[in-house]
């Protein structure tokens, strides 16, 4: 594998405030979470100076996702190696006031609409609360959803919920306690699941379930993970694996493509297009019914990044834990935000760092067959557990 040569990154005001953006292109394994070191400087570019968050490419980024942790209690096969990952020191990961900072910048200077808390696994924070509940005092009405797996939140739903969080996704990826422990390399699905009903209870709905697909290990569930999301009142979304994963062993052929998702899926239950449309999400949605009914049971989302990559809508940017901010999750550059802060830029000069930071996104991933085809696509260093997903 080739190492990503040091990119360009110091925007006029970034650089004024000492913000620097590093390569944390791919490297030879093995994958860590951390960031490259290499940094160079980079020519002013052309962000404009107000607003929100605009690319080259006319989009606007509203939905921010801060990684709150890059830790995680799980190992699943398709995010982190077995061992060996290894963790940010605690000074290097953004306190509970750092992150309620960027976020107020976010929602006040830049236009975010809405906060989705990522980790590593959100949970393994003690302050989780206290990081949900600053946030929400400084944003009565932002929606806050959580991407979490579910382990402990048995006993911390409500008070979450008490924070101020308004709502979940679950990585759930198999119903079968033998697989689920071969995937995650942990014994816990009766955690998540007890987890589920906590969330459930403590009204954290709509509660949504990412399941990454693989091939020869979860395959087969497709029908009984959309039967058993659909009786228990979850939404179900089934996810291609994208090469993100700690052990670099991502490979095209083992990507269940969202044509035959549907396909299983309408072996047993009839699909029809959700008229509420996607927006901007990464799922494409659908009605589920029952054979012979014509109620809807239920519905799915199918998340297609490998074979109908979404990326001319996106509207996502990303905070890593460390506070760098990634304007894709294949990106090869960061922007460190945390760094300013720290230096004590206000919360214009932060704002224009990240216009900066954002303004260079990339068109698309290279992920999708056409850049695999052309057999250049790079693997991002950091492995989706240290971005967030
Ligand atoms: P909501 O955002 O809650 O409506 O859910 P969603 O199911 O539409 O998508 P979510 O944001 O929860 O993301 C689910 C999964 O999609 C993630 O875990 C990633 O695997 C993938 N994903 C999320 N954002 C992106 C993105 O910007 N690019 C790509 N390629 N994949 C993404
Ligand atoms: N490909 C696709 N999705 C992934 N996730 C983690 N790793 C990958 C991958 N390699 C998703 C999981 C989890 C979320 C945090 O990120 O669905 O729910
Ligand atoms: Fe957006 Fe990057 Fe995801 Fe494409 S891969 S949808 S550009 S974050």
């Amino acid at each position: 594998m080739t190492t990503e040569h040091a990119s360009a990154t110091r925007g006029p005001v970034a650089a004024a405030l000492g913000a620097t953006v590093t390569a944390s292109g791919a490297t030879a394994l093995p994958s860590t979470g951390a960031p490259a070191s290499r940094t160079t400087t980079r020519p002013a570019n052309d962000a404009p100076r107000e607003g929100g968050l605009q690319d080259r490419f006319g989009r606007v980024a509203t939905d921010l996702r801060v990684s709150v942790i890059d830790k995680c209690n799980l190992r699943c096969t398709y995010c982190m190696p077995a061992d060996g990952m290894p963790w940010l020191p605690t000074s290097q990961l953004m306190s509970a006031d750092e992150i309620r900072r960027i976020v107020r910048v976010a929602v006040h200077s830049l236009g975010a609409e809405e906060l989705r808390i990522t980790g590593g696994e959100p949970l393994v924070r003690k302050d989780l609360e206290h990081i949900i509940a600053g946030i929400r005092a400084d944003n009565p009405d932002l929606p806050i959803s959580m991407t979490t797996n579910a382990v402990g939140l048995d006993k911390r739903a409500q008070p979450l919920r008490d924070a101020g969080l308004t709502r979940l996704n679950v990585s759930l990826d198999t119903l079968h306690p033998e697989t689920f422990a071969e995937l995650t390399r942990r014994p816990h699905l009766d955690k998540v699941l007890a987890g589920l009903e906590a969330a459930r209870a403590a009204g954290l709905g709509p509660i949504k379930i990412n399941a990454v697909l693989l091939r020869g290990i979860n395959d087969t569930e497709i029908v009984s993970l959309v039967d058993w999301a659909v009786t228990h009142g979850f939404e179900m979304r089934f996810i291609e694996d994208m090469p993100l994963d700690g052990d670099r062993s991502w490979t095209e052929g083992a990507v269940i493509p969202a044509r035959d998702i549907r396909a299983e899926i309408e072996t047993a239950f009839s699909l029809a297009p959700d008229p509420r449309g996607r927006g901007a999400a990464p799922a494409e949605r659908w009605e589920v019914r029952r054979p012979g009914e014509t109620a809807v049971a239920g519905h799915v989302g199918i998340i297609s990044s490998v074979t109908e990559p979404f990326c001319a809508a996106c509207t996502r940017t990303r905070v890593t834990a460390d506070g760098r901010i990634r304007s894709c999750l294949f990106s090869h550059e960061e922007t460190d935000l945390l760094t300013a802060l720290r230096d004590g830029a206000d919360d214009e000069g932060l704002a224009q760092i990240w216009r900066d930071a954002m303004w260079v996104k990339p068109r698309a991933h290279g992920s999708d067959r056409v850049g695999l085809a052309r057999a250049d696509f790079v693997q991002p260093q950091r492995t989706m557990s240290a971005i967030g997903g």
